[in-house]
């Protein structure tokens, strides 16, 4: 099927093999190495000034990225009145004109591909392979919900009418969308929320990540140049705390779309439910306790492949990312040899260089988490392989890839969002006492299977809580409409990012029954 309209497939990559296609990205990347950005509110398009705060890179705190103001009540005043103020006619827009300008924004941002690559590496420490397939995924949204929103919203649905009477079903946009997005997907997630928003005809106001606003700027920006009318996309950075509070106890909201910690979600859930107003959607997207199961049937230099790259790419800042491995006990000590070596061959560093799997973690507050929780499990557990950092990454935010083995899952409190892996033996007797540690957690986002016994695979994916299930390949970098992304319980409300049906929860429906 077309998911992505005529002649359009999933947005392409650079193949880093064909010097043709990588020495012009590189040359263009280079480019931006040292430009740097001012940015702030962009309400009705214009860039407001205010109080700046200096935004540094993770991966090395001298360097300096650029200057971001935070949104002051006033902005959030203004965003909010504009946005009002530009529902009806955004809203009774056409969907093809709508939809026009989400095509137009993903080939923009393919033009503008290499400066928001860099602004990834540079303010949110993605590797290079990671600000590329940030952008691809990007793009890959704008395309998605524009053809289906046409699919969905370009006739309306006619119903019987056995009466006589003339009924039909319309779909419209809500009002105001509140559109809240994490840093680790800073391009992505932020216009993915975005762009599923617009398309259907909500106006929105977009809160990126504190640590990550330079991304949503830029994009902001381009969404305008594109053609989304400047009053209809308001861009309003700060914190949780003071914006994101703001924006969501305002009684003129009409849905809020929400990617981040699981804390985070229920905290806005009560900001909703206190404030006046109409009762309101929330798409909650939030974090997981991901597991991996490995049977004595798989191939062990597989299992290790998937294992690194589940746990440690993004220096394990995925929601998706590996937390925990149960290992059947026949297979456990080859896997966990392979795996030691296969982790001392990481190259970990300055996440510029092609060559560099683990990067840098967000900010010093994420890196003091982490070491303290290595530190506490270690003594709870027993250390399989701590990677030891490299010179050259003292100034930067760097965590060690460490594996420790522990006996159960319920020593786990919460996520730990970085590259820390735990591993747990199992006997193959002990299987439903695998089912039940992992669903004892009461999260539900990713889960990877290694096994040849087709039986065995399945069984695990029908009774194991996820929103995701992978089986003999590794569990993360889900594909637009390839694999629709999203959790289950603790993990998330759905509808799944990506997916055919994501949209509807941007939408209301209304009925005209017709007598004329
Ligand atoms: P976070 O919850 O700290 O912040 C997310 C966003 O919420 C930020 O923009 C933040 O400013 C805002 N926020 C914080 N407090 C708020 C409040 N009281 N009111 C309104 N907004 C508020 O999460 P994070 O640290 O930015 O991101 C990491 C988390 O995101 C991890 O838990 C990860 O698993 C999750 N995540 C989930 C998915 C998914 O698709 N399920 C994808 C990416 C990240
Ligand atoms: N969608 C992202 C992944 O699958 C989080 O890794």
């Amino acid at each position: 099927e077309d998911i992505f309209g005529p002649e359009r497939k999933n947005s392409k990559g650079i193949n880093m093999n064909i010097l043709s296609e990588s020495t012009p990205f590189f040359a263009e990347l280079d480019k931006y190495k040292d430009v740097t950005w001012n940015a702030g509110p962009l309400v009705n398009g214009t860039t407001l000034t205010g109080e700046t705060r200096e935004v540094v890179s993770p991966f090395d705190t001298d360097r300096f990225v650029g200057n971001i103001a935070f949104a002051d009540e006033q902005a959030v005043e203004l965003a909010f009145a504009s946005a009002q103020a530009a529902f009806p006619a955004w809203c009774n827009t056409p969907v093809e004109v709508r939809t026009n300008a989400l095509f137009k924004l993903a080939d923009l941002l393919e033009e503008h591909r290499e400066e928001l690559i860099a602004l990834c590496t540079r303010e949110a420490g993605k590797s290079i392979q990671d600000g590329i397939d940030e952008v691809r995924e990007a793009v890959d949204f704008c395309r998605y919900y524009a053809v289906n929103a046409r699919k969905m919203m370009e006739k309306p649905t006619l119903l019987p009418g056995p009466t006589g009477e003339r009924n039909q079903l319309f779909l419209e946009g809500r009002g105001i969308f509140i559109c809240i997005s994490p840093w680790n997907f800073p391009l992505a997630i932020f216009l993915g929320q975005v762009t599923a928003a617009l398309a259907v005809g909500n106006t929105v106001i977009a809160k990126p990540a504190e640590q990550t606003s330079i991304v949503g700027y830029r994009a902001t920006q381009l969404a305008h140049e594109a053609g989304i009318p400047k009053e209809v996309l308001q861009f309003l950075p700060g914190t949780g705390a003071t914006v994101g509070a703001a924006i969501t106890s305002d009684e003129r909201i009409a849905g809020v779309c929400f990617t981040g910690s699981t804390a985070t979600a229920k905290q806005i859930n009560r900001t909703l439910a206190m404030r006046e107003g109409p009762i309101i959607p929330i798409i909650a997207e939030t974090g997981g306790q991901n597991a991996m199961v490995v049977d004595s049937t798989s191939q062990p230099e597989q299992v290790v492949n998937d294992v690194v790259s589940s746990s440690f790419t993004s220096a394990g800042q995925r929601c998706s990312a590996l937390r925990v491995l149960f290992l059947q006990e026949d297979i456990a000590d080859r896997v966990l040899d392979l795996m030691k070596g296969a982790m001392d061959e990481l190259t970990i560093g300055d996440p510029h260089f092609i060559k560099t799997d683990v990067g840098p973690v967000i900010d010093a507050t994420a890196a003091a988490n982490l070491n303290a929780h290595i530190e506490h499990i270690k003594q709870v557990g027993k250390l399989i392989k701590q990677v030891e950092l490299p010179a050259g990454t003292e100034n930067g935010h760097y965590v060690a890839p460490t594996a420790v083995e522990i006996d159960s899952i319920r020593v786990l409190e919460k996520e730990h969002f970085g590259p820390i892996l735990h591993v747990i033996r199992y006997k193959s007797s002990e299987l439903e006492r695998v089912i039940e540690e992992i669903n004892s957690t009461n999260f539900g986002l990713t889960l990877g299977i290694h096994s040849r016994n087709e039986a065995y695979a399945l069984k695990l994916a029908a009774k194991i809580r996820a929103g995701n299930v992978y089986i003999n390949r590794n569990q993360i970098g889900a594909v637009v409409g390839v694999q629709p992304f999203g959790g289950q319980g603790l993990s998330g409300t759905g509808p799944k990012a990506g997916g055919p049906h994501y949209l509807t929860r941007f939408i209301t429906e209304k009925t005209h029954t017709n007598n004329i």
